[in-house]
């Protein structure tokens, strides 16, 4: 029995007792004395201060840690040093990993799908852009097809949202997506209302995922209750089916052993779970996953970042001085409460903010460290280390913002056509 399986059947018997996977978890951890993170497609929840373990959850979920070991062996076959999402754990957990760098190995075909539900306003914040900046440079590294999934169906379930509204608002993101700089001739990018109504193989797709997994299946790995629509209950199906590489027969054609690695966040886990169990049932390859952990508030890792609450997170339309004053007045410090006394005792990495984010959007890893000596041992003071991710920033989303100018809708409808891409495998 798969792994896989043995944690679908775990969460059914939690479900035999009458509870939810989520609440019988946490009452066991309630004896433990220690509460559990709660991570899943739609909450991401910790009482502690340093934010989710990570350790934990990679136990919990059955996937394996991302080790030097397996650093090494990335560099060796690829030739490229780790991106430093990589060196610094920022992804850090996979599935497979191993079986694809095998086949690149041998110079056999993969692809790379990923995607987006995009954020409730028409702008996306720099948190959501972590696993496409990745997926990004996975692409540059392997030079293998890109399938982007643009789940406008998941954002017009879950939120008050019309069809029409949610349709226009993948078109938005794409934007936002291309702006980073991915190459038309590898990418597909696709809206699920679209694509799913234009190719009879995606849906048939859809339906083998459906028919083999049953509701108490579901229930137990999403928690779904007796009062959410049937469309929530179906649409891990949707998710599912980019894995498959006979979904997309203008890129494939009707070739269905084609393996996909998906870089996400750990949160979306549960979909990759599901498809992993039932892919072999199909006859297909398990997709295998690279995993990220959480781009924390800038209040701090405890707080979730929302795309509601503008001065939660830095969005790609912000101005280089609302950046400014979002950073300075709201950024969760780990410094002193005076000057003097951070001088004495030093700020703490671990939950200062601006120092998390540069973890994030400084390669330079001497500079890094060396703020990180200087910030912790005082001599570096909260203001300066904040001045350091503002410039950074500003610079950042000012490129994105100049690079989304040139995205015309020809070049919009191109990403977005199924076709035959161009690449190397
Ligand atoms: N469910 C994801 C979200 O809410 C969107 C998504 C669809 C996705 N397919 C994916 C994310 C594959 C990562 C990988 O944003």
């Amino acid at each position: 029995m798969s792994g896989e399986t043995e944690a679908v059947n775990a969460k059914m018997e939690d479900l035999k007792v009458g509870e939810t996977s989520q609440a019988s978890e946490q009452n066991n951890a309630a004896e433990d004395g220690d509460k559990e993170d709660v991570v899943d497609p739609w909450t991401v929840a910790t009482s502690s201060s340093k934010g989710i373990d990570y350790d934990k959850l990679i136990v919990r979920f059955g996937s394996t840690k991302i080790d030097d070991a397996l650093l090494e062996r990335f560099e060796k076959i690829t030739g490229h040093k780790p991106h430093h999402f990589l060196r610094r754990g920022i992804f850090f957990s996979q599935r497979d990993l191993h079986l694809i760098l095998t086949r690149y190995e041998a110079k056999k075909p993969f692809f790379l799908y990923t995607g987006s539900r995009g954020p409730s306003s028409t702008s996306m914040h720099v948190g959501h852009l972590i696993p496409f900046i990745f997926t990004k440079w996975l692409q540059d590294v392997f030079d293998v097809p890109l399938v982007i999934q643009l789940t406008d169906d998941e954002k017009f379930l879950w939120k008050d949202l019309k069809a029409e509204e949610a349709n226009k608002l993948a078109y938005e993101n794409a934007k936002d997506i291309i702006a980073l700089g991915f190459d038309v001739n590898k990418t597909f990018i696709f809206s699920d209302m679209n694509y799913i109504a234009s190719c009879p193989e995606f849906y048939r797709n859809m339906l083998k995922v459906q028919k083999c997994v049953t509701y108490n299946q579901v229930k137990g790995i999403f928690g779904f209750g007796d009062s959410d629509c049937i469309g929530k209950i179906s649409f891990p199906a949707v998710q599912a089916s980019p894995s498959f590489s006979n979904s997309f027969p203008a890129i494939f054609g009707t070739k269905k052993d084609i393996p996909c690695l998906i870089p996400c966040a750990i949160d979306q886990d549960p979909y990759f779970r599901m498809t992993r169990d039932v892919a072999p049932r199909l006859g297909y390859p398990k997709p295998a996953l690279i995993h990220s952990t959480f781009f924390p508030a800038l209040q701090g890792a405890q707080t979730k970042m929302s795309a509601s609450d503008p001065n939660s997170s830095i969005f790609l339309t912000d101005t280089p001085k609302q950046i400014k004053t979002k950073i300075n007045k709201y950024a969760f410090s780990g410094g002193g409460t005076s000057v003097e006394e951070h001088r004495e005792k030093g700020g703490n990495c671990d939950v200062d903010i601006a120092y998390q984010y540069l973890t994030f959007f400084l390669e330079d890893d001497d500079r890094l460290a060396e703020f990180k000596e200087e910030y912790s041992s005082g001599r570096m003071l909260t203001g300066e280390i904040k001045k350091e991710l503002i410039t950074i920033l500003q610079k950042m989303v000012a490129e994105i913002q100049e690079r989304r100018k040139t995205v015309t809708s020809d070049l919009l409808k191109e990403f977005m056509t199924p076709r035959k891409l161009n690449c190397q495998s």
